[in-house]
């Protein structure tokens, strides 16, 4: 069946709903943006499999949600077989270039300011999304390059309409749509930035997309594209000067790699979870949280827990900080640095941590545990390393076709506009990857500092992205994930929580407020800012938490719980009945769209 993208428009209007659809046995696709759902759903309705619509939703978000990821960035894919019941993840992570070095965000012993590294050629990383979503594809989907990336081509040629939610980054860009004068001619033109209903027609990214499909991406990786990313690259900032050229060169994407991973694997309440390794924190700090408060009676109301208590967002804040403590030391790319694993997740390590919750009373500033001995290397005692703010976007999408193949990808060009580079004449935003480094070297022998997520050569930086599996039986049941740099972790986990403790419907525990913590001495970040986030967590728990001492809630009597945090893009497979759904976030555009199946199913060749 082939459907052109303007005919499905009806579809997407008709069938786009955040709350989850009727059970079928159909393909679902969940995008935080309507119109590259309906790229992905008509992929499954020509016959792709769940691959095949990943690629398609890939690119074309890269023209309807510039900002937030794209062939500009990286990200990671987790992606699961039904035949085989393998589960594997794509990683294409941006990596830093081969003149990378551990000092190269500092300056005469202090850290660069973040908002001018982070708008300078030395922030961005070599890109992996066009390498990642090729390399799926050659190995898993069905469908040519060209032919995910038709959608795409279209909406960028033939242009589409600009929603709120990129009406409203434009606004509050941070200048990064201001700095660059091709940025600025796309997204601000004439000097007048694009609004609500503004329509965006985007020639040169058309062209760009249109180069990779006739070329493939040694165009992007080799080609004329190569040029153009790495002199555009070396724009830097007047205030840093030269010290804020990046450092990419042609061999540097020439030689650019995807890696195939095998998940990390955790469980929680007898379920499954398969989440991200390193060198993203995703999965390694989701299931940490998660074992850390396994103990508690998270669901039971009549033990004073319970969504929304005081007591269960006390452990949960006390779980992230502790958590988070162990991130911020021993979580960086494990081909580059010793990451501690086993030790990480070992019962009696975590039991050890989970000690140090007091259901009552709120622990002093946590520092990191010292998982070494519950491991097989190493044996030293940490200091923590300096962190720095990360950014809160990102995108994330879900698949899964009418075979069960599944897809679950969180993809990112770091910060809203990334560095705010656009490459010239080929229209595509650059990331600031690299800035999810340490700015500061933090390795240090002596202290037992392995300088895990310091910046090296070749090295990717450590990520927050959590695309994540939830089995049951060693069946699929769910799969998700989030933006929000760090919070993504969070966002994750109060999904899981809803869904298992408080037992949720897949709608309701998206909707409901989530609660984030990502750094040991706090402070909380928790919602309500949206009617549709229910039930709210009531100003008399929010001051029981203020009364323990918890930071970042304000004044005592006031709602502190305002902020929006992340958007969590599901599907769900129902076991008893082998129905497929979704469930969409409103925090963006989250659009849910089922696919029925063709009479004739061709077969899937996984
Ligand atoms: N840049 C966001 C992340 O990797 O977590």
């Amino acid at each position: 069946m082939s459907i052109r993208l303007r005919s499905l428009r009806w579809l997407v209007l008709y069938l786009v709903s955040s709350s989850v659809l009727a059970a079928a046995p159909d393909g679902v696709v969940a995008v935080s943006h309507p119109a590259a759902a309906a790229a992905g759903a008509r992929t499954l309705a020509q016959g792709g499999n769940a691959i095949d619509a990943a690629a398609a939703v890939q690119f074309a978000l890269n023209v309807v949600e510039p900002q937030s990821s794209g062939i500009g960035g990286g990200g990671f894919m987790l992606i699961h077989l039904a035949k085989t019941g393998e589960t594997l993840i794509v990683d294409s992570r941006e990596q830093a270039p081969a003149a990378a070095t551990a000092d190269m965000f500092a300056s005469e012993g202090l850290a660069m300011p973040f908002p001018l590294a982070s708008t300078s050629g030395l922030a961005v990383g070599v890109p992996g999304t066009l390498r990642g979503v090729d390399t799926a594809l050659r190995r898993w989907g069905t469908m040519k390059l060209a032919a995910t990336m038709a959608p795409a081509i279209e909406l960028a040629e033939r242009g589409f309409r600009v929603n709120h939610f990129m009406a409203e980054d434009i606004a509050h860009d941070g200048g990064r749509t201001q700095l660059q004068p091709e940025t600025a001619a796309t997204f601000r033109p004439g000097g007048v930035p694009l609004a609500e209903g503004d329509w965006l027609v985007q020639r040169d990214l058309a062209k760009t997309l249109k180069l990779i499909a006739a070329r493939g991406p040694d165009a992007f990786y080799r080609g004329p594209i190569a040029h153009a990313i790495v002199k555009a690259q070396q724009r830097t900032r007047n205030e840093i000067g030269a010290a804020g050229q990046g450092r990419m060169t042609l061999s540097d994407l020439a030689h650019y790699q995807v890696a195939v991973r095998q998940p990390l694997i955790g469980h929680y309440r007898g379920w499954t979870l398969a989440g991200m390794p390193p060198p993203s924190s995703g999965g390694l700090t989701t299931i940490q949280i998660l074992k850390l408060l396994e103990r508690f009676p998270l669901g039971n109301a009549a033990q004073g827990y319970g969504f929304g208590s005081p007591k269960t967002m006390h452990v949960m804040i006390e779980a992230m900080r502790l958590a988070f403590a162990d991130r911020a030391v021993w979580i960086g790319d494990a081909a580059a640095v010793p990451v501690p694993q086993t030790g990480l997740l070992h019962p009696g390590y975590l039991a050890s941590r989970s000690a140090l919750i007091n259901p009552d009373n709120r622990m002093l500033t946590p520092q990191a545990g010292n998982p070494l001995p519950w491991d097989t290397s190493l044996a030293a005692r940490p200091h923590a390393s300096r962190t720095h703010r990360e950014s809160l976007h990102t995108t994330h999408f879900s698949i899964v076709d009418r075979w069960g193949n599944i897809v679950s990808y969180t993809s990112t060009i770091e910060n809203t506009w990334g560095s705010g580079i656009t490459v010239p004449g080929y229209g595509f935003l650059l990331n600031n990857e690299l800035t999810d480094f340490n700015f500061m070297p933090s390795a240090d022998a002596a202290e037992g500092n392995p300088g895990a997520n310091d910046v090296a050569a070749a090295k990717r930086p450590r990520s927050s992205m959590a695309p994540t599996l939830l089995m049951k039986n060693g069946k699929p049941v769910a799969a998700f994930g989030s933006p929000g740099g760090a919070t993504i972790i969070n966002s994750v986990l109060n999904v899981i929580l809803n869904l298992i403790d408080h037992g949720m419907t897949p709608q309701q525990a998206i909707d409901a407020p989530r609660l984030s913590v990502t750094h040991a001495t706090g402070p909380v970040s928790c919602e309500g800012g949206a009617r549709f986030m229910q039930p709210r967590f009531s100003v008399a728990t929010q001051n029981a938490l203020r009364n323990q001492g918890h930071t970042g809630l304000g004044e005592a009597g006031t709602d502190g719980c305002r902020q929006t945090i992340g958007s969590v893009q599901a599907i769900v497979m129902d076991i008893a009945t082998g129905t497929h759904n979704g469930a969409a976030d409103l925090r963006r555009e989250g659009a849910v769209i089922r696919v029925k199946p063709a009479l004739a199913l061709p077969d899937s060749r996984l």
